[in-house]
């Protein structure tokens, strides 16, 4: 019996597997408005049989965005172009989720694939926000606008429209919501010291710093049903000396927990230009970190970060290190990676393949 195929019940949810799609930025919505794009994006990977699958970052406000082409959730247009791809993901089986977000000040920037750096005000961008007004990049060459030191009135906006974003998730059919709180975006930007130096009641020692993701994710957990799974994305290491550690996420889990948090979602990196990025890793040395952080808050957690073989991916789940192993780039080179992986661990891929090619493959 594979460890990866044996399906995870969390609160009513039940996934059929314990193979995930890791959110990933896809730069294709218009005006935060899904697209053709991410129906064949997202649907292929739920046709290809993975167990759950984690929408992009998605902003819970036009300027909670990373890039302007980056996906939103704060109005009706966004739910209901988001209900088709929805329904067909759950349709071929898999458990759909969402991940929302606040860029913070890494937010205003280009696609990727357009240069990736700040925009002007007024060439697409807009005015940032961050804990402090120190600049992402001190050296002011890629992400060097600086943002605006959020006052009270700025954290109420935006735990006011994680709330609403939240509801709009629900609306739109997405059975899982995941608070984004990693890679140096406005939460995770909170909780690092390596960032936040503010004085007030949202600096300082750890619980200080942690406030802000702690009275988000409260608020967001009264809104977001009891029986639907509410997971956290941590950068679990900053990956950087002297940053946050994994004894301080172990910390922050056990608050999350305490406020409803199903699963902690142990990804890295990301706060500083220093640190090492989500994607910056060619091992998988973050994947053990998920175990560290699953033994010490007692918590499911879902691994990431250069998961690629299935018999990685089967240890993952039969030694204890998560509940969960997301995949992201293996997923972009092949959305038929759990097909492949069943193959290789001996499990019959009928029965989550759809007729159309369980029959003729499986
Ligand atoms: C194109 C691309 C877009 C990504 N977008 C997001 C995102 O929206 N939210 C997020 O938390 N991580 C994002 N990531 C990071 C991945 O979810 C994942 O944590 C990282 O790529 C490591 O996993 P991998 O080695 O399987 O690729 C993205 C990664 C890639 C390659």
């Amino acid at each position: 019996m594979s460890a990866l195929f044996t399906p995870l019940k969390i609160k009513d949810i039940k996934m059929r597997n314990r193979i995930g799609v890791s959110p990933m930025c896809q730069y294709s919505s218009i005006d935060g408005v899904a697209q053709p794009w991410h129906m064949v994006h997202l649907g292929a990977r739920a046709v290809g049989g993975a167990g759950l699958i984690i929408a992009e970052a998605t902003g819970v406000s036009p300027e909670g965005r990373i890039t302007p082409d980056c996906a939103g959730l704060w109005n009706d247009t966004q739910v209901e172009a988001l209900l088709p791809i929805n329904n067909f993901i759950k349709s071929h089986g898999a458990v759909v989720g969402v991940q929302i977000g606040h860029a913070g000040r890494k937010g205003s920037a280009s696609s990727p694939w357009k240069s990736g750096d700040h925009l002007q005000d007024d060439s697409g961008g807009w005015p940032t926000l961050g804990p402090t007004s120190d600049v992402f990049d001190p050296d002011g060459k890629r992400l060097w606008k600086t943002p605006n030191a959020m006052t009270q009135a700025d954290i109420d906006k935006v735990q006011d429209d994680f709330v609403a974003s939240a509801k709009l998730a629900l609306d739109a059919g997405y059975q899982m919501l995941e608070v984004h709180g990693a890679h140096g975006y406005l939460l995770h930007s909170f909780f690092s010291h390596l960032v936040n130096t503010r004085t007030d009641q949202y600096g300082g020692a750890l619980k200080g710093r942690a406030r802000m993701m702690l009275e988000i994710v409260e608020k967001v957990r009264a809104v977001w049903p009891e029986n639907l799974p509410l997971a956290v994305r941590l950068s679990v290491v900053d990956w950087v000396d002297g940053g946050l550690t994994i004894e301080d996420n172990i910390q922050m889990a056990k608050w999350l927990k305490e406020r409803g948090v199903d699963i902690v979602d142990c990804s890295g990196g990301g706060a500083t230009p220093a640190s090492r990025s989500s994607v910056g890793t060619r091992t998988a040395d973050q994947v053990g970190l998920a175990g560290e952080l699953r033994a010490g808050a007692d918590i499911a957690t879902m691994a990431v970060g250069y998961i690629t073989d299935a018999q990685q991916a089967e240890d993952v789940i039969a030694s204890g290190t998560a509940d969960v192993a997301l995949l992201a780039r293996e997923m972009m080179r092949d959305p038929y990676w759990p097909l492949r992986a069943a193959q290789t661990l001996g499990v019959n891929a009928k029965s989550f393949l759809p007729p159309q090619l369980g029959t003729f493959i499986a």
